[in-house]
Protein backbone atom coordinates (compact mmCIF):
# COMPACT_ATOMS: atom_id res chain seq x y z
CA UNK A 1 0.00 0.00 0.00
CA UNK A 2 1.23 3.22 -1.15
CA UNK A 3 -0.15 6.59 0.48
CA UNK A 4 -1.59 9.20 -2.47
CA UNK A 5 1.21 12.08 -3.13
CA UNK A 6 1.31 15.30 -0.53
CA UNK A 7 -1.64 13.83 1.68
CA UNK A 8 0.25 13.23 5.10
CA UNK A 9 -2.14 14.29 7.76
CA UNK A 10 -1.83 18.25 9.25
CA UNK A 11 -1.49 18.97 12.50
CA UNK A 12 -4.49 19.23 14.21
CA UNK A 13 -3.69 22.45 16.00
CA UNK A 14 -3.34 24.50 12.63
CA UNK A 15 -6.03 21.91 10.98
CA UNK A 16 -8.62 23.26 13.87
CA UNK A 17 -7.92 26.61 13.65
CA UNK A 18 -8.72 26.33 9.88
CA UNK A 19 -11.77 24.16 10.17
CA UNK A 20 -12.83 25.25 12.95
CA UNK A 21 -16.79 23.38 13.22
CA UNK A 22 -15.84 20.41 10.88
CA UNK A 23 -19.77 19.31 11.66
CA UNK A 24 -20.89 22.42 10.49
CA UNK A 25 -19.18 22.23 7.19
CA UNK A 26 -20.32 18.27 7.03
CA UNK A 27 -23.97 19.37 7.27
CA UNK A 28 -23.52 22.18 4.78
CA UNK A 29 -22.37 19.61 1.84
CA UNK A 30 -25.58 17.70 2.87
CA UNK A 31 -24.68 14.76 5.47
CA UNK A 32 -27.39 13.80 7.57
CA UNK A 33 -28.85 11.14 9.78
CA UNK A 34 -29.30 7.90 8.78
CA UNK A 35 -27.12 8.79 5.38
CA UNK A 36 -24.47 5.69 5.52
CA UNK A 37 -20.94 6.90 4.86
CA UNK A 38 -17.37 6.11 3.60
CA UNK A 39 -14.51 8.75 4.35
CA UNK A 40 -11.71 7.61 2.24
CA UNK A 41 -8.27 8.33 3.74
CA UNK A 42 -9.70 9.63 7.81
CA UNK A 43 -6.48 10.11 8.96
CA UNK A 44 -7.69 10.63 12.67
CA UNK A 45 -11.07 11.69 12.33
CA UNK A 46 -11.15 15.07 12.30
CA UNK A 47 -14.28 14.59 9.78
CA UNK A 48 -14.83 11.19 10.09
CA UNK A 49 -16.22 11.88 14.04
CA UNK A 50 -18.68 14.40 13.06
CA UNK A 51 -19.60 12.84 10.50
CA UNK A 52 -20.73 10.03 12.57
CA UNK A 53 -22.43 12.46 15.49
CA UNK A 54 -24.47 13.59 12.19
CA UNK A 55 -25.79 10.26 10.43
CA UNK A 56 -26.30 8.11 14.01
CA UNK A 57 -27.27 5.21 14.22
CA UNK A 58 -25.92 4.98 10.63
CA UNK A 59 -22.42 3.70 10.06
CA UNK A 60 -19.64 5.88 9.48
CA UNK A 61 -16.46 3.54 7.46
CA UNK A 62 -13.60 5.09 8.42
CA UNK A 63 -10.59 4.05 5.76
CA UNK A 64 -6.86 4.91 5.91
CA UNK A 65 -3.92 3.10 5.29
CA UNK A 66 -2.24 4.16 8.40
CA UNK A 67 -2.50 2.57 11.38
CA UNK A 68 -1.35 4.56 13.92
CA UNK A 69 -3.84 7.18 12.76
CA UNK A 70 -6.61 4.48 13.00
CA UNK A 71 -5.74 3.70 16.14
CA UNK A 72 -5.95 7.41 17.15
CA UNK A 73 -9.49 7.39 15.52
CA UNK A 74 -10.57 4.87 17.96
CA UNK A 75 -9.44 6.53 20.80
CA UNK A 76 -11.06 9.44 19.99
CA UNK A 77 -14.55 7.91 19.28
CA UNK A 78 -14.22 5.23 22.74
CA UNK A 79 -13.36 9.01 24.25
CA UNK A 80 -16.24 10.45 22.68
CA UNK A 81 -18.49 7.36 23.33
CA UNK A 82 -19.03 7.47 19.29
CA UNK A 83 -19.66 3.79 19.03
CA UNK A 84 -21.15 3.77 14.73
CA UNK A 85 -17.34 4.43 13.52
CA UNK A 86 -16.09 1.51 12.05
CA UNK A 87 -12.42 1.70 11.14
CA UNK A 88 -10.61 -0.07 7.90
CA UNK A 89 -7.33 -0.11 7.26
CA UNK A 90 -6.81 -0.76 3.44
CA UNK A 91 -5.90 1.18 0.09
CA UNK A 92 -8.58 3.29 -1.30
CA UNK A 93 -7.44 2.04 -4.60
CA UNK A 94 -9.16 -1.22 -3.46
CA UNK A 95 -12.30 0.78 -1.72
CA UNK A 96 -14.48 -2.04 -3.31
CA UNK A 97 -12.92 -4.77 -1.05
CA UNK A 98 -13.12 -2.86 1.95
CA UNK A 99 -16.96 -1.58 2.07
CA UNK A 100 -19.29 -4.41 1.55
CA UNK A 101 -22.71 -2.68 0.95
CA UNK A 102 -23.27 0.14 -0.93
CA UNK A 103 -22.97 3.93 1.19
CA UNK A 104 -25.06 7.21 0.92
CA UNK A 105 -22.16 9.21 0.78
CA UNK A 106 -18.03 8.59 0.02
CA UNK A 107 -16.27 11.94 1.48
CA UNK A 108 -13.14 12.44 -0.02
CA UNK A 109 -11.29 15.46 1.85
CA UNK A 110 -8.29 16.86 0.73
CA UNK A 111 -6.38 14.35 -1.38
CA UNK A 112 -8.07 14.31 -5.02
CA UNK A 113 -4.67 16.23 -6.08
CA UNK A 114 -2.45 13.53 -4.92
CA UNK A 115 -4.25 10.60 -6.64
CA UNK A 116 -1.93 9.10 -9.13
CA UNK A 117 -4.20 6.97 -10.90
CA UNK A 118 -7.27 8.68 -11.06
CA UNK A 119 -9.74 6.59 -13.25
CA UNK A 120 -8.79 2.82 -11.49
CA UNK A 121 -9.77 5.04 -8.21
CA UNK A 122 -13.38 6.66 -9.10
CA UNK A 123 -13.94 3.60 -10.62
CA UNK A 124 -13.63 2.13 -7.15
CA UNK A 125 -15.35 4.83 -5.64
CA UNK A 126 -18.54 4.81 -7.92
CA UNK A 127 -18.44 1.00 -7.59
CA UNK A 128 -19.30 1.53 -3.45
CA UNK A 129 -22.76 4.04 -4.26
CA UNK A 130 -25.49 3.40 -3.87
CA UNK A 131 -27.93 4.26 -6.62
CA UNK A 132 -28.66 7.55 -5.30
CA UNK A 133 -25.25 8.12 -3.79
CA UNK A 134 -23.07 11.29 -3.44
CA UNK A 135 -19.72 11.51 -3.93
CA UNK A 136 -18.36 14.45 -2.09
CA UNK A 137 -14.63 16.04 -2.96
CA UNK A 138 -13.48 18.98 -0.42
CA UNK A 139 -10.04 20.40 -1.85
CA UNK A 140 -7.48 23.45 -1.18
CA UNK A 141 -8.41 25.71 -3.75
CA UNK A 142 -5.76 26.67 -6.31
CA UNK A 143 -4.39 29.11 -4.96
CA UNK A 144 -0.44 29.80 -4.56
CA UNK A 145 0.52 28.12 -1.07
CA UNK A 146 2.61 31.49 -0.58
CA UNK A 147 -1.15 32.66 -0.29
CA UNK A 148 -2.98 29.69 1.80
CA UNK A 149 -1.80 30.75 5.37
CA UNK A 150 -2.74 29.47 8.45
CA UNK A 151 -1.32 30.23 11.66
CA UNK A 152 1.56 32.28 10.09
CA UNK A 153 2.75 29.98 8.04
CA UNK A 154 2.05 28.35 4.41
CA UNK A 155 -0.19 25.22 4.33
CA UNK A 156 -1.78 22.81 2.49
CA UNK A 157 -0.07 20.83 -1.38
CA UNK A 158 2.15 22.30 -3.41
CA UNK A 159 0.74 24.88 -5.44
CA UNK A 160 1.58 22.67 -8.99
CA UNK A 161 -0.47 19.65 -7.47
CA UNK A 162 -3.75 21.75 -6.59
CA UNK A 163 -6.49 20.86 -8.74
CA UNK A 164 -9.49 23.80 -8.88
CA UNK A 165 -13.49 22.60 -8.61
CA UNK A 166 -13.66 22.57 -12.95
CA UNK A 167 -10.66 20.45 -13.24
CA UNK A 168 -11.71 18.35 -10.40
CA UNK A 169 -15.14 18.14 -12.02
CA UNK A 170 -14.09 17.05 -15.16
CA UNK A 171 -11.67 15.00 -14.28
CA UNK A 172 -14.64 12.74 -12.31
CA UNK A 173 -17.02 13.34 -15.07
CA UNK A 174 -15.07 12.01 -17.82
CA UNK A 175 -13.71 8.88 -16.21
CA UNK A 176 -17.37 7.97 -14.60
CA UNK A 177 -21.27 8.11 -14.96
CA UNK A 178 -21.47 10.32 -12.13
CA UNK A 179 -22.28 14.41 -12.31
CA UNK A 180 -21.97 17.77 -10.50
CA UNK A 181 -25.16 18.65 -8.62
CA UNK A 182 -23.60 21.18 -5.94
CA UNK A 183 -20.46 23.47 -5.26
CA UNK A 184 -19.78 24.97 -2.16
CA UNK A 185 -17.38 27.86 -1.50
CA UNK A 186 -15.71 26.98 1.91
CA UNK A 187 -13.70 29.94 3.23
CA UNK A 188 -11.29 30.72 3.17
CA UNK A 189 -9.38 28.17 1.02
CA UNK A 190 -11.43 24.98 0.20
CA UNK A 191 -14.55 24.40 -1.90
CA UNK A 192 -16.29 21.15 -2.44
CA UNK A 193 -18.29 19.41 -5.18
CA UNK A 194 -21.05 16.51 -4.90
CA UNK A 195 -21.62 14.03 -7.61
CA UNK A 196 -24.56 12.43 -8.42
CA UNK A 197 -25.17 9.34 -10.92
CA UNK A 198 -26.50 10.90 -13.72
CA UNK A 199 -30.50 10.64 -14.77
C1 LIG B 1 -4.35 15.16 4.05
S1 LIG B 1 -4.92 13.81 5.02
C2 LIG B 1 -6.64 14.24 5.15
C3 LIG B 1 -7.35 13.53 6.29
C4 LIG B 1 -8.84 13.86 6.40
N1 LIG B 1 -9.55 13.48 5.21
C5 LIG B 1 -9.02 15.35 6.65
O1 LIG B 1 -9.35 16.08 5.70
O2 LIG B 1 -8.80 15.79 7.80
C6 LIG B 1 -4.98 12.48 3.84
C7 LIG B 1 -5.17 11.10 4.45
O3 LIG B 1 -5.28 10.15 3.37
C8 LIG B 1 -4.57 8.97 3.76
N2 LIG B 1 -4.18 8.28 2.53
C9 LIG B 1 -3.24 8.65 1.62
N3 LIG B 1 -3.15 7.78 0.62
C10 LIG B 1 -4.07 6.80 0.87
C11 LIG B 1 -4.46 5.62 0.19
N4 LIG B 1 -3.89 5.25 -0.95
N5 LIG B 1 -5.44 4.86 0.75
C12 LIG B 1 -6.03 5.22 1.93
N6 LIG B 1 -5.71 6.34 2.60
C13 LIG B 1 -4.73 7.13 2.09
C14 LIG B 1 -3.39 9.47 4.57
O4 LIG B 1 -2.88 8.44 5.42
C15 LIG B 1 -4.03 10.64 5.35
O5 LIG B 1 -4.54 10.21 6.58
Amino acid sequence: MERFQNTSLPDWDWWGKLWPTPGETLRELGLSTGDTVVEIGCGNGYFALPAARIVAPAPVYAVDLDDRLLAELEHLADQQRIDNVATVRGDARELSAHVSDPVDVALFANAFHGVDDRDEFLTEVESVLADDGRFVVVNWRPLPRSETTVAGEPRGPPTELRLGPEETAAIVEDATGLAVTAEIDIPPYHYALVFERRA
